[in-house]
């Protein structure tokens, strides 16, 4: 039941998205056309080999950076045509994003670090723990409150870091390799986690992932190749892991 109102609904849609990088005089190409739509919530993998612009494209989604030409539409709000303020505003609330690295801030609690996106909005203190306590119960990390992120294991971390990224509960949570430093056991958990995020509270989860693995818990994977979408791989079709590897790795078509 979509209709045209800017209501947040997950929904993305691109069109003829391109985005060069400039070295000195060289032009470097990563993405060279990239037209794609997801209008319902759920969980979904871009995948492709290195270099072939699944950050790039991440960082466009999370309007982390601009396209060169295209549009892209979050929410059914333009963001390609948005001016730095309402950029800012966007990415606080409509979005989150989680990286590889975790990104915590070293000097905070875990609760600080989860409700910052909070204090950076002006929000009292009180009004502020108790939401990132209510946050931290969900993601079963409450006696964590009080650690600082070298007192907490990657798993727990990356968490914490997806715990800030949806405090304002974002209708779209973007995800760059979430668990690449991660070790399998503590990667299903992260996976089972957005998995959750997206079928539980309606999210639209997008993951950059290179892991057959990762993808078998979505429900698409978008394969890039060359800054193009080479093909989409409906992952529920009864796919399994070996086929879906071998999907991977075909050259074209
Ligand atoms: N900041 C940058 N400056 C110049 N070239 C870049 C920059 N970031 C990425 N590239 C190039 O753009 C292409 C796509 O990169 P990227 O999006 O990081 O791919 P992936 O995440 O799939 O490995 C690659 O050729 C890469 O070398
Ligand atoms: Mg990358």
């Amino acid at each position: 039941m979509s209709d045209n109102s800017t209501q947040p609904n997950g929904a993305i849609r691109l069109k003829g998205v391109t985005k060069n990088y400039h070295l000195g005089k060289r032009v470097v190409p990563a993405l060279k056309g990239i037209d794609l739509e997801i209008i319902d919530p759920g969980f979904y993998a871009i995948m492709g080999p290195s270099g072939s612009g699944k950050s790039t494209l991440l960082h466009l989604l999370a309007a982390l950076d601009r396209p060169d030409a295209g549009s892209i539409e979050l929410d059914g709000v333009r963001i390609d045509t948005l001016n730095e303020t309402q950029l800012t505003q966007f990415r606080r609330h409509q979005i989150g994003i989680v990286f590889q690295q975790y990104n915590l801030i070293s000097t905070m609690s875990a609760l600080d670090n989860v409700t910052l996106p909070a204090l950076l909005d002006g929000m009292p203190r009180k009004q502020r723990y108790e939401k990132g306590m209510k946050l931290l119960e969900s993601l079963g990390l409450t006696d964590r409150a009080d650690h600082r992120p070298d007192a907490l294991s990657g798993g727990e971390q990356q968490r914490i870091a997806i715990g800030r990224a949806i405090l304002f509960e974002p209708s779209i949570l973007f995800a760059d390799e979430p668990t690449g430093n991660l070790d399998s056991e503590t990667s299903e958990q992260v996976w089972k986690l957005l998995h959750d995020l997206a079928n539980q509270q309606d999210m639209t989860v997008i993951m950059v992932t290179h892991e057959p693995v990762a993808a078998m818990h979505c429900e698409k994977a978008f394969i890039l190749r060359d800054g193009r979408i080479l093909r989409t791989i409906d992952i529920h079709d009864g796919i399994d892991i070996g086929e879906l590897a071998t999907r991977l790795l075909q050259p074209d078509g």
